[in-house]
């Protein structure tokens, strides 16, 4: 369970001060498949990377499994974001140097990619129709493929969270469902809870969760 609770972000630049959220209340249960939704600007990204502790609010706190993510240590937060969350940033950030192969394993190159992971790699991307791709590099592949190397790299370490923000933006429909449909398998396999961040509302299925967000508050 993610609880979010009286959260309040107020982004600072320089001093200028953009109130994004204001006084969020909700919850996420565990394992559900949970949408974010709401008009541009509305605060969605902002929501998104605090519960991956990506961001601090300045206000409230976020508590993941009834731990507070304000009462961990950077290095616990570190922790918690490389072995407990997955992200999908609609731009993919992909290397562009790197196979799709390499990719995949980027979380895993600073301590040495072991055998076992890289079959897993190769499996994931195979499950998601790039088996043939593996040694692409992302300018080889079609935005549809990039993005579902990008899932492969956040489902990898089989996260606990997956946070995904607007995983399809920038595909066509046909694809987007597919994208949509893959995530949705795979982290049932993975009993991973899914956040996702979307404008689309054709892909809320029954039993979904969904947090409409607009000006900073929760709708419903
Ligand atoms: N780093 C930042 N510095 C200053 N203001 C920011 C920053 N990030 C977001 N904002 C502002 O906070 C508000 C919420 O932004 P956010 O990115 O969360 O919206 P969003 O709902 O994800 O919008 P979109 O659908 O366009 O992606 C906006 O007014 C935005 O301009
Ligand atoms: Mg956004």
């Amino acid at each position: 369970m993610i609880e979010v609770k009286h959260v309040s972000k107020v982004h600072r630049q320089g001093r200028l001060e953009v109130p994004a959220l204001t006084d969020i209340s909700c919850q996420i249960p565990t394992g559900s498949f949970t949408f974010i939704l709401g008009p541009s600007g509305s605060g969605k990204s902002t929501l998104l990377y605090l519960m991956g502790a990506l961001d601090e609010p300045t206000s409230g706190s976020i508590v993941v499994d009834g731990v507070s993510l304000q009462g961990m240590s950077t290095r616990e937060r570190d922790q918690f974001r490389r072995e407990q969350a997955g992200f999908i940033f609609q731009s993919f950030n992909l290397l562009s140097n790197l196979t799709a192969l390499e990719n995949v394993l980027v979380p895993f190159l600073p301590n040495g990619v072991i055998a076992g992971q890289r079959r897993k790699a190769v499996d994931l991307l195979d499950r998601l129709g790039l088996g043939a791709r593996s040694e692409h590099r992302p300018n080889q592949l079609s935005g549809g493929e990039q993005q579902r190397v990008a899932i492969a790299r956040a489902l990898l370490k089989r996260p606990k969270l997956v946070l995904a923000d607007e995983p399809t933006g920038e595909l066509d429909s046909a694809n987007s469902v597919a994208i949509l449909k893959d995530l949705r398998d795979l982290c049932r396999e993975q009993q991973s809870t899914v956040i996702v961040v979307t404008h689309e509302h054709e892909y809320i299925q029954p039993g979904d969760h969904q947090i409409r967000i607009r000006d900073g508050r929760v709708m419903e």
